[in-house]
């Protein structure tokens, strides 16, 4: 299997981003005094201290170790989620599932579980504790039908007493601090950010990340960034944002409008496990760091591939598809690539087939780079 590439015709940029980037290439927010001082100090999770002002978000199907390691490569001080573990699950498993696996010195590494059932969420809590778990996330944002007909994810946004009691007894039930994760409300004629936030607080969170998207929107259309600065305002614990971080100047320009503790960085980092590390850097020191250029950005998909394999055998590689795929952006030729590692059955067929496009592309491409700026 080949596959061909035009040099003449390399991109910087991905042409098939389904959205505009929030802030153009043009714009350029530098860091300014002020926010450096406000975010030079830790992260304050009730007991737990991060060195870093950046997280990696829970992604089901995405953050396992192997991703993980990947990312922590880059950023290896900021705190990641695992993917969201479902309490009910845990509950009548004999076995720990392979979402719940963390590398014995991954630190600081947070467990998201899901359920709506107080005590549940508690057993399992106990349990990601034992796995070693820094903190606890509720997840509280989650959109799926699936999760949100059982009373879990977003739609404890409706029912903010239950949510309540989750917090408390899971609180209760473990030392470890436990956070949230949610969304702005349940629909745009029901935003209940800053009440729900409050209720949570009250209840003991020791850090609320917010998304900036109600559960009707899905993914779609753009974060709103200014619920997050309102819940900002209105809590004492740290409020993470969340919503279209997908580069450095995003990450800045909504720190500066929300004010938030930092920044959560989700879609951004599918196939570019760089973002967490370049906005961290950014932020220590206001200075970018030169971008990977596309032969790097193809040796890591490589690596995630062998290393998927490794952990998960078969359903790894089937897995590490759509990762390959997320790679494969930025020049000309990268959708027939696409194609065709969304389709590999080995590992040495994913190589193999990265490897034909590094070859042809070095040396001419090895100073060319990729910096995502917009969605997958
Ligand atoms: C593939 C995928 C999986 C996700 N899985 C989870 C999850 O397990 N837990 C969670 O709290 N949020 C999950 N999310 C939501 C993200 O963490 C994040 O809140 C959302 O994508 C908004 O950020 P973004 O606009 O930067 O992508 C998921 C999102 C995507 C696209």
């Amino acid at each position: 299997m080949s596959v061909s590439i035009n040099l003449d015709q390399v991109s910087h940029h991905s042409s098939s981003a389904k959205h505009p980037p929030r802030s153009p290439l043009t714009t350029h927010y530098s860091l300014t005094p002020a926010l450096k001082a406000r975010l030079a100090t830790p992260l304050k999770i009730g007991t737990v201290e991060v060195q870093s002002r950046v997280l990696q978000s829970p992604l089901s199907g995405v953050t396992d170790l192997v991703f993980r390691r990947l990312v922590r490569r880059y950023a290896p001080q900021s705190m990641m989620y695992t993917e969201m573990v479902s309490a009910a699950e845990l509950h009548h498993m004999r076995k720990l599932p392979k979402v719940m696996e963390v590398d014995p010195d991954e630190r600081p590494i947070s467990i998201q579980l899901f359920d709506r059932r107080p005590e549940f969420l508690a057993e399992a809590a106990k349990k990601a504790v034992d796995q070693g778990a820094d903190t606890i996330d509720i997840n509280m944002g989650c959109p799926v039908n699936k999760i949100t007909k059982n009373g879990g994810g977003s739609s404890l946004l409706k029912d903010p007493d239950n949510a309540a009691r989750i917090i408390e007894t899971v609180s209760t039930a473990v030392s470890v601090p436990v956070t949230a994760k949610t969304r702005i409300g349940w629909s745009e004629n029901d935003i209940n950010a800053v009440k729900f936030a409050r209720r949570l607080e009250s209840a003991g969170i020791q850090m609320l990340t917010l998304h900036g998207r109600t559960r009707s929107q899905g993914y779609n259309g753009t974060a709103d960034w200014s619920w997050i600065a309102k819940v900002k305002q209105a809590l004492s614990v740290p409020v993470i944002a969340n919503g279209d971080i997908f580069s450095v100047d995003a990450a800045i320009n909504c720190l500066e409008q929300t004010q938030a503790d930092g920044v959560m960085c989700s879609r951004g980092t599918l196939g570019y496990p760089f973002l967490v590390g370049e906005i961290d850097h950014f932020l220590k020191t206001g200075k970018h760091l030169p971008p990977p250029t596309i032969v790097e950005r193809l040796r890591c998909a490589q690596e995630h591939l062998v290393m998927l394999a490794e952990y998960k055998g078969k359903s790894g590689i089937r897995q590490a598809r759509k990762h390959m795929a997320w790679y494969a952006k930025g020049f000309d030729g990268a959708a027939e690539l696409r194609e065709k590692l969304c389709r590999i059955e080995s590992v040495e067929e994913g190589c193999g087939l990265l490897e034909q496009v590094i070859t042809v592309i070095s040396p001419q491409l090895c100073s060319h780079s990729y910096r995502k700026t917009a969605i997958v």
